[in-house]
């Protein structure tokens, strides 16, 4: 009874996991084999703000919705990056980070730990870059600092697109970011 409720719970894992894998490597493929250009730019503007990239990449186009630089900016990133990069950074974040943005956490003598980015270090001081905010952290109140291996980005951002929804937000990304607004878009067809 026990020994086939464990091997049910396993199996169960085992699939689930599978799908996931599935789905990321399917989400990635996608991005490999799409022609940029087909994509709607300005479909892609909303659900690069729906899915809140511009909550960490600014870039966005909807008055109110440009949203702030806390991981780097997009602008350029489908011409800077190759292809394989693109897919990679979108789908698994964590696979390949730039040192710049390697994650530190700060555990504090006197409160809830700080993740981010170092941004400047004095030996007073440490300045770390959080999502939300800068933090200014004497070092007095640090009690240890750890690198994260893991990026900051969410994975599975892609995970409830469509097909042609990826193709949108790609080419948003290749030709819509960076630009003031639908106009400036239409423009550069
Ligand atoms: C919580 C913050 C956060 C969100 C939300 C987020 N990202 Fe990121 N992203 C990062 C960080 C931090 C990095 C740099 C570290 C890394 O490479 O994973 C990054 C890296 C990237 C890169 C690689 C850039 C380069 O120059 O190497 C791309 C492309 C990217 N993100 C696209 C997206 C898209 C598209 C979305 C929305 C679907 C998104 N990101 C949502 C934080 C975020």
């Amino acid at each position: 009874m026990q020994i086939q409720f464990k091997l049910s719970v396993m199996a169960n894992l085992f699939i689930s996991l599978t799908l996931r894998e599935a789905k990321l490597n399917y989400g990635n493929r996608m991005i490999l084999s799409t022609d940029l250009h087909v994509g709607d730019a300005t479909r892609g503007a909303k659900l690069y703000e729906r899915l809140l990239c511009n909550s960490c990449h600014g870039g966005g186009v909807t008055p109110g919705q440009e949203g702030r630089l806390f991981g780097p900016d997009l602008a350029g990133a489908t011409r800077r990056l190759s292809r394989p990069e693109l897919a990679d950074a979108i789908v698994y974040p964590s696979k390949q980070v730039a040192d710049r943005f390697k994650a530190q956490e700060v555990r504090l003598k006197d409160g809830e730990p700080l993740t981010g980015f170092i941004t400047e270090q004095t030996g007073e001081a440490i300045t770390l870059a959080a999502r939300d905010q800068v933090h200014r952290v004497p070092r007095s109140r640090i009690l240890a600092i750890t690198a994260q291996s893991a990026s900051l980005m969410p994975e599975k951002l892609l995970n409830s697109l469509t097909d042609e929804e990826i193709r949108d937000l790609l080419a948003f990304l290749d030709r819509g970011i960076g630009s003031t607004g639908a106009t400036a878009q239409e423009d550069r067809r």
